[in-house]
């Protein structure tokens, strides 16, 4: 991923902040160590919202308000909420569809308001409600839209395309002349995620994106969503009502309601520590056990000591369920299980890794 590889800021000290005693490296390295945030991303917001508010003309109240929390760069963040509590509208502001009333918006650390509208959207991938496929062009020509705005050559547009619907499981040869009519919603709903990547933004918008689609469909889209998102390392706002796509796909969860941010942490944070009652109902947190089967142990997963090599007996794959998981430690007696990707260790997870992952939260 991008992030990993780049440097920390020559000197991550505020301004005026003076280094005392003149430790040379190590204090300085110690210093720079305190200063670092506790999420590995969170100093680098992909896109920031600073108390953002919206309110339609002659609207009694406003459909945004005071919204504040930054979507790293290269995380999937969902918005969660009933429906009319303002999601849309708030991701409709990132690529200024809508303006805000009040607040800003940063987009890797640059007021959007400085970023030319066209040459904004062109910077960001957005895959609307309803799917919004035109109808009188084919799949290949939807896809094409940005590279052309881009004035890619045809040769390379037509390559991508090809990628792409390779990437979303179309085989390009069967559906690259095909009119949007002539597919499944399911199908529709891949082309529409296509074409949000074809320009190769870092940031995508995603509003439903498989709201259209019976539930097996859907369950598959987000599978191939996880398994995209893994590969490219997009930053993704993606709304939805839909608890459970919710929990399956995020990284963090927003929990909105009536315009308000009402909780913003990881799936499981949500689910083991809800912020009230309207969260704790929303999500189901009374069924905790079979909420936990929709949440990736990743969630409440430890990074593996420096040098540790994890050789725990019982293994767990990173993209299996905490349910999965708990069941494996109940069953097993086990300490701990390594959480393995690839056949590789990549963590671990215990009884009281699950336990405390709700608590120790910002
Ligand atoms: N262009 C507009 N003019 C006036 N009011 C609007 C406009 N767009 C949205 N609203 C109002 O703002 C509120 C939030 O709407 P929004 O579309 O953001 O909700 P949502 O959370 O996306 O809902 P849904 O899940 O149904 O898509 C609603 O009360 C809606 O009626
Ligand atoms: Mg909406």
């Amino acid at each position: 991923m991008e992030t990993e590889g780049k440097p920390l800021s020559p000197n991550p000290l505020p301004p005026g902040a003076v280094l005392q005693g003149g430790g040379g490296f190590s204090e300085w390295a110690r210093a720079r160590r305190a200063l670092r945030p506790p999420y590995p991303f969170a100093s680098m917001a992909g896109i920031r919202f600073e108390h953002v508010s919206k309110l339609f003309p002659g609207a009694a109240r406003a459909a945004v308000e005071d919204c504040s929390f930054a979507v790293a760069d290269g995380s999937f963040v969902v918005l969660l909420g009933p429906s009319g509590c303002g999601k849309t509208t708030l991701l409709k502001m990132v690529n200024r569809l809508v303006e805000p009333t009040a607040g800003t918006i940063y987009l890797q650390d640059t007021d959007i308001r400085q970023i030319r509208a066209t040459e904004l959207r062109r910077q960001i991938g957005y895959v609307i409600q309803q799917i919004g496929l035109f109808p009188h062009m084919t799949v290949a020509q939807n896809v094409s839209v940005v590279p052309n705005l881009l004035k890619w050559p045809a040769a390379k547009t037509q390559a991508r395309v090809d990628e792409l619907l390779a990437l979303v499981d179309l085989p390009p040869a069967e559906y690259r002349e095909r009119y949007p009519g002539q597919m499944s919603g399911g199908q529709r709903q891949r082309v529409g995620v296509a074409r949000a990547l074809a320009g190769d933004p870092q940031v995508i918008l995603m509003d439903e994106p498989f709201g259209a689609v019976d539930a097996i469909t859907r369950s598959g889209l987000q599978e191939e969503m996880l398994h995209l998102q893994r590969k490219l390392k997009k930053t993704i706002l993606f709304v939805t009502h839909d608890v459970e796509e919710a929990l399956r796909l995020a990284d963090k969860i927003v929990v909105m309601r009536a315009g308000r941010i009402v909780q913003y942490d990881t799936p499981f944070a949500i689910l083991s520590q809800p912020a009230n009652e309207f969260v704790y109902q929303l999500v189901g947190a009374d069924d905790m056990v079979r909420q936990l089967g929709l949440v990736r142990v990743e969630s409440a997963m430890l990074p593996l000591p420096a040098g540790a090599s994890a050789d725990l007996a019982h293994k767990i794959g990173r993209e299996d369920t905490l349910r999965q998981a708990l069941s494996l430690l109940l069953r097993s007696a086990a300490d701990g299980l390594a959480v393995v990707e690839n056949g590789v260790p990549v963590g671990w997870v215990t009884l009281e890794s699950i336990r405390r992952a709700g608590e120790a939260r910002e």
